[in-house]
């Protein structure tokens, strides 16, 4: 396993660019299911989670030729319908191809994600809207068994704006017979990706990025070319990093409009932040102001970037409270900021931070993808060398970050088969 050691107080600056989102290309990958022929995605990072769910298409049967960031998939022969506990165990995103092998294969076996680092985070949501589908879904020895002889249009309020749920149900809808209406749908601009390349391939599809999706089915797809888009929360990473190290950084090729709440926040906290057509450039101000945060489902203040903004709090003047809305247990990085002198006091759902002046290097441990880019950010501002190991995490969802960081003039370096 990889460590990757700062040696912190540098102000980073110069020009980023972003890499294509992992959670855009997970559900667009999944989607190839729905039918066959060649599809080319380009702007597809290179990425642990990518790689996943490429074997996971690949064990059914899916051709997958990865050329630089273009990825061509053909699921022309797909020959099964399982996904596997070692494969779901690895990344839970794999719950994506529920939807679309029922559509296309009638039937699906997809193992039971189970719990991870941040919470339960359970599936019930995208079952009980299956079963609204037509499915018959059951649970046995820790899989999904379900199967439809074909999936019918219905209408599914769901309790909570799920991401993947809205995902999966709305790639269930795109073949079934009648229409399907989503209530309560998740509006993150993924889910809006998803459905372009969707009615691109000739689905019927509206009100995708709004509370209420109507997908009207149809009989036939085709296989399309299309384009992943940037990826928001590594945009917001690089943001907090200038902010936090008084920087000066320009970040290329993002989408300012999806990260709309986290510039609001990151002006609140003192830096300036110019934001043109498809770049956000964040200059640190002289003195950080503490902000307090709410996450919430999008168009809110993401959850995805709740450990990063808690780094540039813990050296904020003054005292703030960030509240995790979302997960039950997405403290975890809290722990390991406090060995670096961040004072941080947990109460439930409630962080409340005291800024200090300065964190101070420290070795400590990942537990999760955005906790490990947390301690990333905290060793860039830190006194003194921090290590972090279990960095297999970073590479979940980070395209190179030690590398990008490099470029903007951070001392920072990745050691292989550290810890
Ligand atoms: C997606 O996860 C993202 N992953 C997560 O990003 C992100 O944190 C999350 O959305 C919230 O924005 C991908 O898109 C691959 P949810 P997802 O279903 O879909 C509860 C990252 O770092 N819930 O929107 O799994 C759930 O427990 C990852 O890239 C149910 O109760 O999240 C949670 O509390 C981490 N029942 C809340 O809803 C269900 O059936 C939101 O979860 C489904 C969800």
């Amino acid at each position: 396993m990889d460590d990757i050691v700062i040696d912190g107080g540098k102000p980073l600056s110069g020009e980023v660019t972003i890499s294509g989102a992992k959670n855009a290309a997970l559900p667009i990958l999944a989607a190839t299911i729905l039918t066959g022929g060649r599809f080319t995605f380009h702007n597809v990072p290179r990425l642990k989670d990518i790689e996943s769910i490429q074997h996971l298409l690949v064990s059914m049967g899916a051709e997958f030729v990865r050329d630089g960031h273009t990825v061509h998939v053909d699921t022309s022969n797909l020959k099964d319908y399982e996904a596997p506990y070692e494969q779901v165990r690895k990344m839970r995103a794999s719950i994506l191809v529920l939807g679309p092998l029922l559509a296309r294969m009638k039937r699906a076996r997809v193992s039971l994600p189970g719990g991870c680092a941040i919470g339960a985070r359970p599936i019930d949501l995208h079952l009980n809207g299956l079963s609204i589908l037509g499915a018959d879904i059951k649970l046995e020895h820790g899989y999904v068994e379900a199967a439809a002889k074909r999936l019918k249009g219905g209408e599914i309020y769901l309790d909570l704006p799920t991401v993947t749920g809205t995902e999966n149900l709305m790639m269930a809808g795109v073949l079934a017979k009648g229409v399907t209406v989503l209530r309560n749908a998740a509006r993150e601009p993924e889910i809006t990706a998803l459905a372009d390349v969707l009615n691109a391939m000739g689905a019927d599809i509206s009100g995708a990025g709004s509370p209420v999706i109507t997908i009207s089915g149809v009989k036939k797809l085709k296989p399309v070319t299309a384009t992943i888009i940037p990826d928001r929360i590594e945009a917001g990473t690089f943001m907090v990093a200038a902010a936090l190290t008084k920087g000066d950084i320009l970040i290329k090729k993002c989408d300012p409009s999806h990260v709309e709440a986290i510039i609001h926040k990151i002006e609140k906290s003192g830096a300036a932040v110019e934001v043109s057509e498809n770049s956000v450039r964040v200059k640190g101000g002289e003195a950080i102001n503490s902000v307090d945060v709410k996450t919430m489902p999008y168009p809110g203040f993401a959850t995805d970037m709740q450990a990063q903004f808690m780094v540039l709090m813990s050296v904020a003047n003054g005292f703030s409270v960030i509240s995790e809305n979302i997960f039950e247990n997405r403290f975890i990085h809290v722990s390991e900021l406090k060995r670096m002198g961040a004072d941080i006091t947990i109460s439930g759902s409630h962080a409340m931070i005291k800024g200090r002046p300065a964190l101070s290097g420290a070795p400590v441990m990942a537990t999760d993808l955005r906790a490990s880019a947390s301690l990333i950010l905290a060793g860039l501002v830190a006194k003194g060398t921090t290590r972090v190991s279990r960095v297999y995490h970073l590479d979940r969802g980070y395209e190179s970050l030690e590398k990008k960081f490099k470029k903007l003039g951070a001392a920072i370096k990745r050691v292989r088969g550290g810890s």
